[in-house]
């Protein structure tokens, strides 16, 4: 069978591999997905060697810009994130970066989660990998005003300007009880990753507000507890963006998009 791989480091609570297999199985395609433990340093040759003789891998943290740095071929997508999740072995052996972050968020919020992005305002907190990512999916999506906010104000404010349009703007962390409420909130810094905690003020929220975390399991349980204390219609985790991307990347590798609906719901049911 074709041989694809995910490279991350960590690694081993990845669901790529289970993703991926439960789409071959619908789809009656036999493939061979191992995830990679890599550590910055040796992953350009890692994913090199492996690609020599396999197809596709998909990229994590912490290698997603490099993964788009050593690519021969990049998409647009890739280009403006600066960034690729799914790198590709073109006919030729060149590689190709891909990103489908941001498309998986914007399918999972128009689809699974009843969240329209046409004329809404959006707040993206964090200005790093994950939030370039999405940002220029949202506003594709029509969304009416992005206000980026990042502890850090000079580097949403270089996200704002490289979006490159006044529907996008940054604003102060310490204006955040300011701003009133949204639409939607994207929660996009690593600071449940790294466990540590993340005080936002609760007028972020309205009844109508959905609060979505890019990232699902350990990581996105602080933003999510405090949605749901803030009253927000509802807290998502990014399990559903997860297996967006997946899917997409899988089309790219096997031409055709598997359903992701029942593979979302066995994930679900083993993560609860
Ligand atoms: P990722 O690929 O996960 O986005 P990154 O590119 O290193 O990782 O970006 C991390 C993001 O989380 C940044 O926006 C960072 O803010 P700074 O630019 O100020 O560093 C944000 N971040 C990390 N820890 C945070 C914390 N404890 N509180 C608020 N923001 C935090």
């Amino acid at each position: 069978p074709a041989r694809y791989a995910v490279f991350g480091h960590p690694i081993s609570h990845s669901l790529s591999p289970a993703i991926h297999r439960l789409f071959g199985e619908q789809c009656g395609i036999a493939l061979e997905y191992t995830a990679f433990d890599v550590a910055p340093d040796a992953f350009a040759d890692a994913v090199r060697r492996f690609l020599a003789r396999a197809h596709g891998a998909n990229i994590t943290l912490p290698h997603k810009a490099a993964a788009f740095a050593l690519a021969d071929e990049r998409t647009p997508a890739a280009s403006r994130a600066g960034s690729a999740n799914v790198l590709t072995r073109l006919a030729d052996g060149r590689l190709a970066a891909h990103n489908t972050d941001g498309a998986g968020l914007v399918r999972d919020l128009a689809g699974r989660q009843q969240c329209a992005l046409q004329g809404r305002r959006v707040l993206l907190l964090g200005a790093g990998g994950a939030a370039r990512g999405v940002a220029w999916e949202l506003l594709d999506a029509g969304v009416e005003e992005l206000t980026i906010v990042n502890r850090t104000a000079d580097a949403a404010a270089a996200l704002a300007g490289a979006l490159g349009v006044t529907r996008a703007r940054a604003r102060y962390w310490q204006d955040l009880a300011d701003l009133g409420s949204f639409d939607l909130i994207v929660h996009a810094t690593s600071a449940g990753v790294l466990g540590q905690p993340l005080a936002l003020p609760p007028g972020l929220a309205n009844p109508q507000t959905v609060g979505y975390d890019l990232s699902y399991g350990r990581s996105a349980q602080s933003f999510l507890a405090w949605a749901r204390s803030a009253g927000a219609r509802s807290a998502c985790d990014g399990l559903g963006m997860l297996v967006e991307q997946a899917a997409d990347a899988f089309a790219l590798w096997h031409g055709r998009r598997p359903d992701t609906d029942p593979v979302y719901a066995q994930l679900r049911a083993t993560l609860a």
